[in-house]
Formats: structure tokens, C-alpha cells, sequence
């Protein structure tokens, strides 16, 4: 049997009706008509892309001054990649972006490719005035005359300050700090400051594993240890690593998590983070770990880092929502990517295995419209169907406990976007073959992409789904299980099939639809 309801509020002028979230237009750098463009056919609402062209990983994630820094590996010219600079944007809620003018292009050292940034505080480099921390950005260079030459040592490690909370940049004259021991990937520095050695911290990849150094002036680099070889995931090669503490649940325990990202190798193909839980006494990394963990099992968060210097113990990740496999081919025309939400991670013991959980951060609950939010059952193979003029904007949400169960978004011309629970094969499956356009790339949609379910707890958890017309991102059980991945319907979902697949009464608790508000218009 099959019910249909359907939600009865008009969705006509939808975008123009949103709050404006933005902050103050007048200090924007960029001209009017470049930030007024956030509504070309695919365009995320909620989610920070650039305002054209092309932008791959986050970089240089920091607090500082009120306002949380994201720079990003951009090329200003083209909506593929090319010679890259870092883009620029800040944010003081992690909710609204504003757009800063590009912090760092390249030089006759090469190309400015990821790294990362911190507040300076002790002024242990010596860039700092009396009143101001300078903020300092540790990158790699990407030489291409030496790759070109065949050389292996052409990726070295530099560093540029600001005094102007991240608007100029100068970079340091004796660049390389960090030159090439004869590695050909030896990239993606990620330095944060360590209280109990009260030493700067730099760690680094080189090809297949991690390399950790200490400095106490951020200019001279000591190699301290390597970690990786013969442990985790290598299908590919190793990138953006990041490396900080987390308190286990709420006992005080304290473990240290490596975040590496892999390129190819990951679970459902292509780009994927994996991670390990371990100590770190300021100059080694170890870890007792022996199975692969990943950070999601969708096909689109690559190269996350997290923020440095926050005002809170949060650790706050972003992740770049594409994949190389097929990131240069989307059917975007402007610009190209947008990045995963900002994501708390949590580090929780379950099943006697630390695990990582990723949940969108609080703030994100101010943009939302609330449309729907009442209990929904559903009987042994029965569907329901529920409408929505436009589901691509929007959040579901509700507690179940059942695991027998498909969710279909769909629209008139026959795109289908499916998520299938089963209890039996413990796992979600996300298939997005008939989700839209999926032609411009084999590797986008020639397979369907699994997430092993086994360690999610029985009984009531809760399942949240956030679309944004280009992207879906779904969690669960608050983020100890996450895929992202993007979509491309050709015209919005408008309707949501849930099917109970099971044998019982399928429960949905509090099943909520909210819509969400842009943050560009
Ligand atoms: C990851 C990556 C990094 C590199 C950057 C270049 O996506 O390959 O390793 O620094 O992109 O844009």
C-alpha cells in the first residue's frame, strides 16, 4: 500500500525570501556582481564554494580575532586545476562566509599548494609587533620546472606571514624551511602548537607515510620521527595529514587522532580520509591500531583538516566535497566544489574501538525553516511518499530503530537519488546511478557505495540527511557513521519515498523536514 501526503506551502520566490546571513557587504573585497552570482543551476546554499573557478582542499584552518580563517587551494583563472594560489575566506559563526582577496600566489618557488596556519601568540618567529600575533601560514611549493625536469625533490616547505588578520601576506626571503630530501611527494604540512614541549609541531607526508618535525621559531625544522609504513590504508598516495588530541567520551582519557588522506584507495574509490587513534609525546606518534578506519564513507570529503586556535576545546574539520577521480568533469560552469559542512569530531569508544564521529556544528541550526515534525509509521512493506517542492535545500531528521528501510528522492524526470538500510547485510547503501546527471565521468556513478552498519548500537538513533542542491550528506547515529557525496538532478527532488523493507511496523520518530535558509542571498 502506498500513502502520500503532501506538504502544503508554496515554495515559489524561495530563494529570495531567505534572511540575509551575510556579513557586512561593505567590507567585501569583491565586486557586487561576482558575490550576487550564488544561483546558477547546481550552486550550494548552505555550503562555502567559491564565488568562480576552480578551489580543491581547505588550508590554512585558524582562529583568530573573532573570525574563523578558510583558505583553499584555488586557481583564479579556470574551473579546472592549474597553478594554485590559496583563496581566501572568513566566517565568524562557521554558518556565513565572506569572501577576503586571494592570501598567496605563486612565485618563481613554485606553485602554493596546502599547508596550514596559526596565531603566532609567543611570537616565536619574530614577525609579531607589540600588540599584534602574527599569523603565520606553512605551505608546500610545487616547482614545476623540477617535476617537469623529472627532479624529486621539487615540493619544499615555506612560510609567509600577516599582520593584518589574513588580508596581506609577506613570505619569508629564505624560503624553503622545510627543503626536499629527495621525496617526489613530500607535501601538505600541517604545524600546531604543543604546550607540553612548548614546541611547534610540523607534520608532513612523503609518499607513503607521515614525517614529524619540532621547531621552536617556526623557521628552523628538526626531523623528529616517521610514522605509517606498514600500517593503514595505501592504496594511494599519502596527503593533508592532521594531527591533534581528543578527550575519549567524557572520561578524561586523553588519545591523539592522525587524519591522513588517501588518493586512490578509498573504500567506495577514489579520494577518502582515513584515520588513527594513538599517543603523541611531541615528537612521535604511535598507535596500537590494526584495522583501516575512515572518516567517511561517502566518495566526496577529501583532504579535511581541522581549525587550529579555536576559542572552545571544539575540534572543528572541513573537508573539500570532491574526489579526484572525477573533480575536474562536474557539471558546474562557474566554479568548481564546494566543502563538506563544518563537522565537530568526537572521539568515542565503541565496541571497545575508538571511533571518530563527524556531526555538523550547532550553529548550522540557525538556517533552518522548520516545514514538518510528526511521528511517521510505516507497515511491513508498505511505502509512504511525501512531497516537497524542493527537497535540495533542505534537512530530514528523525530517530528510528528499525534498519530495514529505503529512502528514495525523485523528481518528474525519473532522477532517482536512493539510500538503502539492511539489517541483514549491516550496511546503508548510497546509490546515486540514476540521480541526475551522471554521464560526465564513468567513475562518478559506476558503482553503488557501501557503509558497513555492524558497530552502530541497536535500538533508537538518529538519521539526518542534508541536501544542498548539488550534495548529500547523511549521519548516522550523530556522525559515527557519515557519507557525503555530490549529486547532480536535473531539475530538484520534489518527491521522498520511504519504504519499510522489513517485517515490522517501521517508526519514525519526530520525523522532520526542515528547508534551510541560503547563506548567499
Ligand atoms: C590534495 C592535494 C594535496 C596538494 C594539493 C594540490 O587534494 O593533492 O596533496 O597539496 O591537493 O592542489
Amino acid at each position: 500500500m502506498k500513502t502520500e501526503f503532501c506538504i502544503g506551502l508554496c515554495f515559489i520566490c524561495f530563494l529570495s525570501a531567505c534572511k540575509n546571513k551575510n556579513l557586512d557587504k561593505t567590507t567585501l573585497p569583491v565586486k557586487e556582481s561576482i558575490v550576487n552570482t550564488y544561483e546558477e543551476q547546481y550552486r550550494p546554499q548552505y555550503h562555502f564554494s567559491p564565488t568562480e573557478k576552480w578551489m580543491n582542499d581547505p588550508n590554512g584552518l585558524v582562529y583568530n580575532d573573532g573570525v574563523y580563517h578558510l583558505f583553499y587551494q584555488f586557481y583564479p583563472e579556470d574551473i579546472v586545476w592549474g597553478p594554485m594560489h590559496w583563496g581566501h575566506a572568513v566566517s565568524r559563526d562557521m554558518v556565513s562566509w565572506e569572501h577576503r582577496p586571494i592570501a598567496l600566489f605563486p612565485d618563481e618557488k613554485g606553485y602554493i599548494f596546502s599547508g596550514s596556519a596559526v596565531v603566532d601568540k609567543g611570537n616565536t618567529s619574530g614577525y609579531g609587533t607589540e600588540d599584534t600575533a602574527p599569523l603565520v601560514a606553512i605551505f608546500t611549493y610545487h616547482n614545476m620546472e623540477g617535476e617537469k625536469a623529472g627532479n624529486l625533490d621539487y615540493q619544499t616547505q615555506g612560510i609567509a606571514y600577516s599582520l593584518d588578520n589574513g588580508d596581506s601576506w609577506v613570505k619569508y626571503a629564505k624560503n624553503p624551511v622545510i627543503s626536499n630530501p629527495g621525496i617526489k611527494d613530500f607535501r601538505d604540512p600541517k604545524v600546531f602548537w604543543h604546550q607540553e614541549s612548548k614546541s611547534w609541531v610540523l607534520v608532513l607526508v612523503a609518499g607513503d607515510h607521515a614525517l614529524i618535525y619540532n621547531s621552536t621559531n617556526l623557521k628552523d625544522w628538526e626531523l623528529r620521527s616517521s610514522f605509517g609504513k606498514e600500517v593503514g590504508a595505501h592504496g594511494g598516495v599519502w596527503e593533508c595529514p592532521d594531527l591533534f588530541p581528543l578527550e575519549v567520551g567524557k572520561t578524561g582519557e586523553k588519545k591523539w587522532v592522525l587524519l591522513i588522506s588517501i588518493n586512490p584507495g578509498a573504500p567506495n574509490g577514489g579520494s577518502g580520509t582515513q584515520y588513527f587513534v594513538g599517543d603523541f609525546d611531541g615528537a612521535t606518534f604511535t598507535s596500537e591500531q590494526k584495522e583501516v578506519k575512515w572518516i567517511d564513507w561517502g566518495t566526496d570529503n577529501y583532504a579535511g583538516v581541522t581549525y587550529n586556535n579555536t576559542p572552545s576545546d571544539e575540534r572543528i574539520f572541513i573537508g573539500w566535497m570532491s574526489n579526484w577521480d572525477y573533480a575536474r568533469d562536474t557539471p558546474t560552469k562557474r566554479w568548481r566544489s564546494a566543502m563538506t559542512l563544518p563537522r565537530n569530531l568526537f572521539l568515542e569508544k565503541v565496541d571497545d574501538s575508538f571511533t571518530l564521529f563527524n556531526y555538523p556544528l550547532e550553529t548550522l541550526n540557525s538556517l533552518r525553516n522548520p516545514i514538518l515534525s510528526k511521528d511517521v509509521s510505516i507497515g511491513a512493506k508498505e511505502e509512504k511518499v511525501i512531497s516537497l517542492a524542493n527537497f535540495n535545500q533542505s534537512e530530514i531528521l528523525f530517530e528510528t530503530a528499525g534498519r530495514n528501510f529505503e529512502m528514495i528522492f525523485y523528481n518528474d524526470l525519473g532522477d532517482e537519488q536512493k539510500f538503502l538500510f539492511n539489517q541483514a547485510k549491516a550496511e546503508l547503501l548510497l546509490d546515486r546511478k540514476s540521480s541526475g546527471q551522471t554521464a560526465f565521468k564513468d567513475a562518478f556513478a559506476d558503482k553503488i557505495h557501501r557503509m558497513p552498519l555492524g558497530d552502530i548500537p541497536s535500538g533508537e538513533i538518529e538519521i539526518r540527511i542534508l541536501m544542498d542542491w548539488s550534495s548529500v550528506e547523511i549521519f548516522v547515529n550523530r556522525g559515527q557513521k557519515v557519507m557525503t557525496s555530490q549529486i547532480f538532478p536535473r531539475e530538484p527532488y520534489s518527491r521522498l519515498r520511504i519504504k519499510n523493507t522489513g517485517d515490522e511496523l517501521l517508526q519514525l520518530q519526530s520525523f522532520t523536514i526542515n528547508t534551510m535558509q541560503s547563506i548567499w542571498h
